[in-house]
């Protein structure tokens, strides 16, 4: 387990507390008020019953009383006393129930502007990062690490501060009262405190092992759910129910046995306080027999005892709080800490308009071992278009993926507009290059927000002209409410082609100096096929062009043909030059039908 560090502990508090200062005082002075309050009540109980026990020893009738109407202020005395002690009680009600309210909100603003960071942080990662994370395990860590640390962030503090001060005031209050209390209790309460961290610390490590187990389990249940349909299709549903029911099974573990010591931490309290209760008794007793204090003060000297046991209790939640905070924490910063292995650029330009591409003697791999791409070296003109060819696996995707920085090249340089990718900001090269994917995202939300992702700054004309220079006004007219037409997530109820088209207006939103079509494999049909074929001309138009064609009609448009086997060129040229030549390739592949040759 990564433990965090106090600095760290320090950081976090500064950073997501101190934008909110007021509600921390806030809080702060309701929560110190509250142990205030609860200081006061024993003594009005001890007033209370030495009020009540005098009165009922001492006939209030007997001569010797100076004031013939002392029975009526004796009664007086008790009502008020009762009086402020139910009042006092309420107000302390009340001001918890306050404190509640500010500290939820405090924890909750904090713990969300931390979710925000992370979110962001994980955004900025490159794809090696997500690509071996499931998301559900990323849920866990965005989500669930830091609702561990809301307690941290809304009590911890205060609430050991405010403790510590019970403790030490009923401590005061107890001396004060009589001094072998005083010390007796003061022991006592070490002792306590002694024991209880001595079976706090046994339940750290059960306490990481249960977060990990439920990290894992929604990890598996999240990647099941996902390939639900390939799983049931394979029959592999025995199988994951095993692993499934393995999973609930080291949960169930590992919470059992963070549980446990939970109640071993609860039995140890429960068994102090009773201990405490007794001493208290015997020590009052004797005190009492011997006539040094009388029988409100022993009561008193009860309630204080077990109100003794209330801060030593609530430290302790608090740091086994502390501890799951420490747990999340760690994993926050664990987080934080990986860095990007896609360094922001200093910001050099990238030129306008129709951008020129170069890959000098570029070489990649995803993960050292295998080389997905080696020594490819091409040059293209801006405004030309070409058409990469090649088997799956081949390496086309991957070469849109390096122009878009999801990845970095491990040897060479690629530059656009002559400038290296890695020079310009990671923003600038995004807007420059517009690429549309094999599978096209989709959010559950309008088309609208799909098409301008969520950018309200973009007017609805802009986006109507776009529809309409794609040719594809007549699709929008075909939805039932138009812009406002709800999609479901993931693009459900629409077809490949149609979720294409969305994918191009928004690129063609964007105005890139470089598009780069990586085709879907899947079949359209004939009236989807000649809209795209009718966007990809106007999206192709005064742009330089990249397309991983699959069809014999993209392949026909581009100016170039690049055939890419195994991560090297095999062959690249102009595509009239090389369809005319019967050594080629190209010749070859068009004869045998490209299709086929490519599926
Ligand atoms: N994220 C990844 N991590 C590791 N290896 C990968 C990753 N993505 C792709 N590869 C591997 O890199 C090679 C090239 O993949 P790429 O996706 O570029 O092929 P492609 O030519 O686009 O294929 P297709 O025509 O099927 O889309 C393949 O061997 C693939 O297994
Ligand atoms: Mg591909």
């Amino acid at each position: 387990m990564n433990i965090p560090k106090i600095a760290q502990y320090r950081e976090m508090l500064s950073k997501y507390l101190k934008p909110q200062r007021s509600r921390v005082l806030i809080l702060a002075v309701l929560l110190f008020g509250s142990i205030g309050l609860q200081l006061v009540s024993p003594q009005i109980l001890r007033f209370f019953i030495d009020t009540a026990v005098q009165s009922g020893t001492q006939p209030y009738l007997t001569p010797t009383l100076p004031y013939p109407y002392q029975p009526d202020t004796t009664q007086d005395q008790l009502l008020l006393a009762a009086i402020i002690f139910i009042l006092v009680a309420l107000f302390q009600q009340g001001v918890s129930i306050v404190a509640v309210y500010f500290s939820e909100n405090v924890g909750w603003t904090a713990t969300n502007m931390l979710r925000a960071d992370l979110a962001m942080h994980c955004m900025k990662l490159d794809m090696s990062f997500h690509h071996v994370r499931t998301p559900g395990e990323m849920i866990e860590r965005v989500d669930t690490d830091v609702t561990q640390i809301a307690n941290f962030f809304s009590q911890f503090v205060i609430m050991v501060l405010a403790n510590i001060l019970l403790l030490v005031g009923v401590l005061v209050l107890l001396f004060r009262e009589h001094a072998v209390v005083g010390l007796v209790m003061a022991g006592f309460a070490l002792l306590t405190m002694w024991a209880l961290n001595k079976v706090r610390s046994y339940a750290i490590p059960a306490w990481a092992a249960s977060r990990e187990a439920s990290a894992q389990f929604y990890g598996f249940l999240e990647e099941q759910l996902s390939g639900t349909e390939d799983t049931r299709a394979s029959g592999a549903v025995p199988y994951t129910l095993r692993n499934f029911y393995r999973l609930l099974y080291d949960r169930l573990k590992s919470e059992q046995h963070a549980g446990m010591m939970n109640v071993t931490i609860l039995s140890v309290i429960v068994m102090c306080v009773t201990v405490g209760t007794i001493l208290s008794f015997i020590l009052g007793f004797a005190l009492n027999q011997t006539g040094l204090v009388t029988i409100g003060t022993v009561f008193m000297f009860v309630t204080y005892t077990n109100m003794l046991f209330r801060p030593m209790r609530e430290i302790t939640i608090q740091i086994q709080e502390l501890q799951k905070a420490g747990a999340g924490i760690g994993r926050v910063y664990e987080l934080l800490n990986i860095e990007t292995k896609i360094p922001e650029g200093p910001g050099k330009p990238i030129p306008s308009g129709a951008l020129t591409v170069d890959f000098d003697d570029v070489t990649f791999s995803y993960n050292n071992d295998e080389t997905v791409l080696k020594n490819f070296d091409f040059h293209l003109q801006p405004g030309r278009v070409i058409g990469l060819l090649g088997r799956t696996g081949s390496g086309k995707t991957t070469i849109s993926r390096l122009l878009f920085r999801l990845y970095d090249v491990k040897h060479g340089t690629i530059r656009l507009g002559g400038t290296d990718i890695r020079d310009a900001t990671i923003r600038d090269l995004r807007q420059r290059v517009g690429i549309v994917t094999q599978d096209v995202q989709l959010f559950r939300a309008s088309v609208r927000d799909n098409l301008t992702f969520f950018d309200p700054s973009i007017p609805d004309e802009r986006i109507l002209e776009a529809l309409d220079d794609l040719g594809l006004s007549g699709w929008l007219d075909s939805l039932p409410e138009g812009l406002d037409s709800r999609l479901r997530s993931g693009g459900s109820g629409l077809s490949a082609g149609e979720a294409q088209l969305l994918a191009f207006t928004r690129v063609f939103l964007k105005d890139p100096g470089l598009v780069i079509l990586d085709e879907a494999s899947s079949r359209l049909d004939p009236v989807t096929e000649q809209r795209i074929e009718r966007a990809i001309d106007k999206l192709l138009h005064n742009r330089t062009g990249i397309i991983i064609a699959h069809r014999l009609a993209t392949v026909q448009r581009a100016d170039e043909i690049m055939i890419i086997d195994k991560g090297t060129i095999t062959e690249h040229d102009d595509r009239v030059k090389l369809a005319s030549d019967p050594n080629s390739h190209f010749y070859h592949l068009l004869r045998t039908g490209l299709e086929e040759a490519l599926a």
